[in-house]
């Protein structure tokens, strides 16, 4: 059973002692740099919304929702929709169906509009990070023709 919790003053070093691959490492920033910029982004007027992601009481992940401006250079639809920003499942507990768990649960949170209304959730990845496309298009995400930073954007209606 996995579950979304909140970053707190306890769980906090676990998370960023949790790590994908060094094959990986091109696709998603350390979990220790996305909660920086969480903050960077929440004291400038921005809506990270970053969580642990855990199976049963084990924590196995993070993923950063952004709402509106995710403090990068974005496409267009950005504003007024949701972007999951980041998400990895940390190494040793990748393959065994968590990572896909915790994206029905992210977009599950994503439809209870946390941050404001949307029509959209979008994603950007490298593009030869299969695994991540595969995953999001199962969800029902489609890109959509635009590259933001090297990075084919897809896109799906809440
Ligand atoms: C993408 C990621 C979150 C998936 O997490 P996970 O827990 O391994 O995913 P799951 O176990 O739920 O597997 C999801 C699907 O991907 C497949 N898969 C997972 N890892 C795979 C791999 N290394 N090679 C081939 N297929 C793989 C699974 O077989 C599964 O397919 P299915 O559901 O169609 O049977 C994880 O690989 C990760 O953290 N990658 C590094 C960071 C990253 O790329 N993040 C996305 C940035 S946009």
């Amino acid at each position: 059973m996995i579950t979304l919790r909140k970053i707190t003053l306890e769980n906090r070093r676990e998370l960023f002692r949790l790590e994908v691959s060094k094959e990986q490492q091109k696709y998603v920033a350390s979990n220790l740099s996305s909660v920086a910029s969480c903050y960077v982004l929440a004291t400038n007027g921005g809506s990270p919304l970053p969580f642990a992601i855990y199976a049963k009481e084990q924590m196995v992940g993070f993923v950063m929702i952004v709402y509106g401006n995710t403090g990068y250079d974005q496409p267009e639809m950005a504003d007024n929709n949701y972007c999951i920003l980041r998400l990895m499942i940390g190494e040793q507990y990748q393959k065994q169906g968590y990572g896909r768990e915790a994206m029905a649960k992210i977009l599950d949170y994503i439809r209870t509009f946390p941050a404001g209304p949307a029509k959209y959730c979008w994603i950007a990845y490298e593009a030869d990070n299969i695994v991540a496309k595969r995953l999001y298009e199962s969800f029902g995400f489609c890109e959509n023709g635009e590259i933001y930073n090297n990075e084919p954007i897809a896109v799906l209606e809440l």
